[in-house]
């Protein structure tokens, strides 16, 4: 009986089945960026005209958001990369537990909630795999803007004291530069009374694709994308003048440019803002790629691919979002490879999945050492997260024999149409469909 249901539980889990020893060539195109998109739906509810966006990548945490902000009665309208997001008439300022729970960004709309209606009653979202991923900043900054906050029962109520229901300007030194935090302060400050400032900001291009879309409705927002970020508020929002296009997504490009180095493929990536990426690309350079950057896109030219040290930081260090992916390149580096992880307590879970491969990998607390080996085997691997399932389509791409990846809901989150977009340059890989 058991076999029967074990196979019934594979049938159940869809997987990408992918030849290896691909080699690829042509153009990869780069979707809109996830974590820009989410947190600018978000920045809607704060506008009390219709407001539009372009370049939104077709993902499932994004039809999330789309669910979450419906029931605090904002009306989207999508239309391919298009979405109209209508938060003139809110009827409630409490997004519903279980869905918050599955999306993070979801909890920055506590940011906006409060900055437009006074009040807001959010659910902590979930840790998840890599990590603890408190929102002790976002709750101190509130704070300092005037907001009465307590955390019961796992959810986290916020208000603002007084008749006029609104936040006041402060100066805040977040303890760490928290992406989230720094978006959730922003969104509440741009309709306080007087002047905010953010010290030790996070300088991620997300952030700064949210002021710069602040500002486009109206707000008075200077040094965003820096360490220090000043706010002075202004009474209200207006909509776009036009359609406010997302940010290309910097981690989906770095994907792609490691899937051509670890297969020695020649591939153009576009389209990429270089500067998203320079902590990425010096690494592509110093591992043996050949980079041509235009204002467009990146054409890469892998050589011999050698062992490089990365160690993930806040922007503009290294992303932890490509630490696994970049670990996937450096099992068939030659040399040996010191990879430290610093942003996450737990983001090493791909290691494993990584060895089935045949990767020669050493753990010692959040770093692992990597051997480079001559090639990985084909392998049944799971992407434990978004980006560890990126790691294992590219590791599979190289590997000898037919790789299959299970965890693809993981990957549907965060990737729009991978294989689609890998099979248009060459690669063999399908889904087998539950
Ligand atoms: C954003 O998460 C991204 N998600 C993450 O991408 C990304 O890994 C992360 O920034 C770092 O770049 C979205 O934008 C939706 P953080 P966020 O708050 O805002 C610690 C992906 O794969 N911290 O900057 O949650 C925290 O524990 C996802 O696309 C505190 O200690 O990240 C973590 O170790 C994964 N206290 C570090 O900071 C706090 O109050 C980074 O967290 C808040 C955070």
């Amino acid at each position: 009986m058991a076999a029967v249901s074990t196979v019934s539980q594979d049938i159940l889990n869809p997987q990408l089945q992918i030849e290896g020893s691909a080699r690829l060539n042509g153009v990869l195109q780069v979707s809109g960026a996830k974590n820009s998109a989410l947190v600018l739906m978000t920045a809607a509810l704060l506008c009390p005209e219709p407001v539009e966006l372009c370049n939104v990548p077709n993902l499932t945490d994004i039809a999330g958001m789309v669910e979450i902000l419906q029931t605090l009665g904002v009306r989207v309208q999508r239309d391919g990369d298009r979405m109209v997001l209508d938060a003139s008439t809110l009827t409630s300022h409490e997004p519903p537990y279980q869905l918050v729970n599955s999306l993070r960004a979801s909890f920055f709309s506590i940011g906006s909630l409060l900055g437009r209606l006074g009040h807001a009653k959010v659910p902590l979202p979930g840790g998840c795999r890599i990590g603890a991923r408190p929102v002790v900043e976002h709750i101190r900054g509130l704070k300092s803007l005037g907001a009465h906050v307590t955390v019961e029962h796992g959810v986290v109520s916020a208000s603002v004291p007084g008749t006029k229901k609104r936040l006041k300007g402060a100066s805040i030194v977040l303890d760490c530069p928290s992406v989230g935090a720094t978006e959730t302060i922003l969104m509440a400050a741009v309709l306080a009374e007087g002047t905010t400032t953010i010290e030790n900001a996070a300088q991620e291009p997300e952030v700064q694709d949210l002021a710069n879309m602040l500002v486009a409705m109206g707000a008075d927002i200077s040094g965003a994308g820096g360490p220090l970020i000043t706010i002075h508020g202004v009474d209200q929002l207006h909509s776009v003048s036009s359609a406010y296009p997302v940010i290309p997504d910097r981690i989906e490009a770095g994907t792609f440019l490691i899937a051509a180095a670890i297969t020695r493929s020649s591939l153009r990536v576009e389209p990429v803002v270089a500067d998203h990426l320079s902590s990425v690309l010096q690494k592509l350079r110093d591992c043996g790629c050949k980079l041509d950057i235009d204002d467009l896109g990146i054409t890469i030219t892998p050589g011999d691919i050698q062992a490089v040290d990365i160690t993930t930081q806040p922007f503009p260090g290294f992303p932890t979002d490509l630490q696994a992916p970049f670990m996937a390149l450096m099992t068939t580096a030659k040399g040996t490879s010191v990879i430290s992880e610093k942003i996450y307590e737990n983001r090493l879970q791909h290691v494993a999945e990584l060895q089935r491969m045949g990767a020669s990998i050493r753990v010692e607390g959040s770093t692992a050492i990597v051997e480079g080996v001559v090639q990985l085997s084909a392998a049944p691997v799971t992407g434990s997260d978004l980006r560890a399932s990126a790691a294992m389509v590219i590791a599979g791409l190289a590997a000898h024999g037919t790789t299959s990846v299970s965890g693809l809901k993981h990957l549907d989150r965060g990737y729009d149409r991978i294989e689609s977009k890998l099979t248009a340059v060459g690669a063999r890989l399908e889904r087998n469909l539950a």
